[in-house]
């Protein structure tokens, strides 16, 4: 028995990094899983590798045509949509304001935040006509202060999916369809090597209290508590996994 037993949730860049350690987790709590990512190759791996609870779906989150058939393959192979994680995130390197070109701020606007808004309309359809559903938009702890490990666009458009995470919690809450935000601290994954040296990954450990990045599994817990009927009531919250790094008042690296 799991806590997402009978379940159908659909994880972006699941193929990957945290959105991996999340697909693995739902299938563990009882789920099935759509790996819905750009990465062809790594999705498909993953979800062999799972067999019929997981099954991979090519998926660009910054088309809406991708989007809608995505949502057709999930509900032709599992019946219908219950959750939707709304992972997939691009960073782009650590720079100051005006070294972000126009392009960069294109991207990352495009994936991390308009990825996610029409990923909530592509599902929010079918959970009203279920009458339940849960969304949850990962964010980051740098949508909620200043944090010197990423670039001001990235951290603008982190800001902004609390903005629609509360939104629409708000406006479907009345068909109980909660949407919550997680904001995960500093993560050990393929985008956190490849943004920070191995320099500033212990510059970085030694202002969290925690003295350490997590481990993706670990923010895969907050996850599936909050797809889950556990959660029941939780809804438009921002769950910071973050090892006590955001508990700091001033980023303390920033005045190094
Ligand atoms: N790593 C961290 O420390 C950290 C901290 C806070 C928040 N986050 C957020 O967590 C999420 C996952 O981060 P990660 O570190 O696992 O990243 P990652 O780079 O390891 O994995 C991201 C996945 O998203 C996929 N992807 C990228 N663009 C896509 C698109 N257009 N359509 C579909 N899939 C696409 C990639 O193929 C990849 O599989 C992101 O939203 C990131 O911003 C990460």
């Amino acid at each position: 028995m799991g806590i997402l037993d009978g379940k159908v949730a659909i994880i972006t860049g699941g193929a990957k990094g945290m959105g991996e350690a999340h697909v693995r987790k739902f299938v563990e709590e009882g789920a099935k899983v759509v790996v819905a990512d750009l990465d062809v190759a790594s999705g498909n791996k993953l979800a062999d590798e799972l067999g019929g609870d997981a099954l991979f779906v090519e998926l660009d989150v910054t088309d809406t045509s991708s989007w809608e058939a995505a949502v057709q393959q999930t509900k032709a192979a599992f019946g219908t949509v219950d959750v939707l994680v709304n992972n997939a995130g691009i960073a782009g390197p650590i720079v100051g304001l005006l070294e972000v070109g126009e392009d960069l701020y294109r991207s990352i606007m495009d994936v991390n935040l308009a990825g996610t808004f029409f990923g909530m309309q592509a599902v929010l359809p079918t959970m009203v006509e279920n009458g339940k559903g849960s969304i949850v938009n990962i964010s980051s702890l740098a949508g909620m202060r200043y944090d010197t490990t990423v670039n001001p666009a990235y951290s603008a458009s982190k800001f902004a999916i609390r903005g629609f995470t509360k939104q629409a919690a708000f406006e479907f809450g009345k068909h109980d369809i909660r949407v919550n935000a997680v904001m995960p601290g500093a993560i050990m994954t393929p985008l956190t090597r490849a943004s920070l040296s191995e320099e500033a990954i212990a510059s970085v450990s030694k202002h969290i209290p925690a003295k350490r990045f997590a481990d993706s599994s670990e923010v895969s817990e907050a996850v599936v508590f909050l797809a889950s009927d556990k959660a029941s009531y939780i809804n438009g919250v921002d769950l910071v996994v973050d090892g006590g790094k955001g508990a700091i008042n001033q980023d303390i690296l920033g005045a190094e």
